[in-house]
């Protein structure tokens, strides 16, 4: 693996103070693996007493707003995740391109966001079933680089992509290495053509039922920088599985 492992927990919509207890398990957990980089991004009511209690994980947010602050009821902004203790925020997730509408566009303004305010930003594609059942996995998920991509300076350091197959979400199927291999090669070469040098030193990760027992073979494969987990990341025992694939345990 090139780069350090990303192990990112996406908690979703679970969570209430009752679930800090498992955070700090997580915490705990992850200050063994000094090898491995952990972060959860939690419900936003979780962020701030998450980012209080430790050092060894960084917390993130789900989402952002593309503005600083105004009239928009509900949201969140990036200065706001990142004030509540936030290192950085997952955007563009395929539950939010399909449930809010988030088009290509909106999510890169909303990374361009989150890298204006100081946060590392995790952004989401990937393909739906239909789409790699007629051959398209790589040109839809090409489309969602370009049109999605931060085009900040300093965007390379600071932006990691995850390609979530919509297909492997919560499914607990997963696609096979070759094909994880195959995508991911496709992805760098994109960012070639996006950052130009800069887009070797993009971390990728793999996520779409992600869990203790096909983690190793997931991280194994070329250009997997690491896994973004849903289901999986809400026990510590089951995400610190995944923790312990991806690296060499300290203990
Ligand atoms: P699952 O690990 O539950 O399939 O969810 C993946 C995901 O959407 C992470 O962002």
């Amino acid at each position: 693996m090139p780069h350090r492992p990303f192990i990112v927990g996406n908690w979703k919509m679970n969570g209430t103070r009752a679930q800090l207890a498992e955070a700090r398990a997580i915490e705990r957990g992850a200050a063994r693996h000094a090898g491995v980089r952990v972060g959860v991004a939690p419900p936003f009511t979780l962020i701030a007493a998450m980012a209080e209690d430790g050092q060894a994980i960084v917390v993130g947010g789900q989402d952002c707003h593309a503005e600083e602050r105004g009239a928009f009821t509900g949201d969140v902004s990036a200065v706001m995740l990142k004030d509540a203790g936030a290192g950085f925020t997952i955007v563009g997730h395929s539950e939010r391109r399909a449930m809010h509408g988030e088009s290509d566009a909106a999510v890169k303004a909303k990374a361009e966001a989150a890298l204006a305010a100081g946060l590392e930003v995790i952004v989401c594609v990937g393909e739906t079933e239909a789409q790699r059942d007629s051959g398209q996995a790589e040109a839809v998920v090409s489309a969602q680089l370009d049109g999605s991509m931060p085009r900040d300076e300093s965007a390379a350091g600071r932006v990691t992509v995850a390609y979530e197959p919509v297909w492997a979400i919560g499914t607990g199927r997963v696609p096979s290495a070759a094909d994880v291999a195959a995508m991911h090669a496709a992805i760098r070469g994109r960012l070639g053509v996006i950052y130009g040098e800069d887009g070797a030193a993009v971390r990728i990760l793999y996520g779409g039922s992600v869990n203790a027992g096909n983690a190793a073979e997931l991280l194994a494969v070329t250009d997997v920088g690491g896994a973004l987990v849903g289901g999986a990341s809400l026990t510590a025992d089951s995400f610190l599985s995944i923790v312990s694939a991806a690296g060499t345990s300290e203990e």
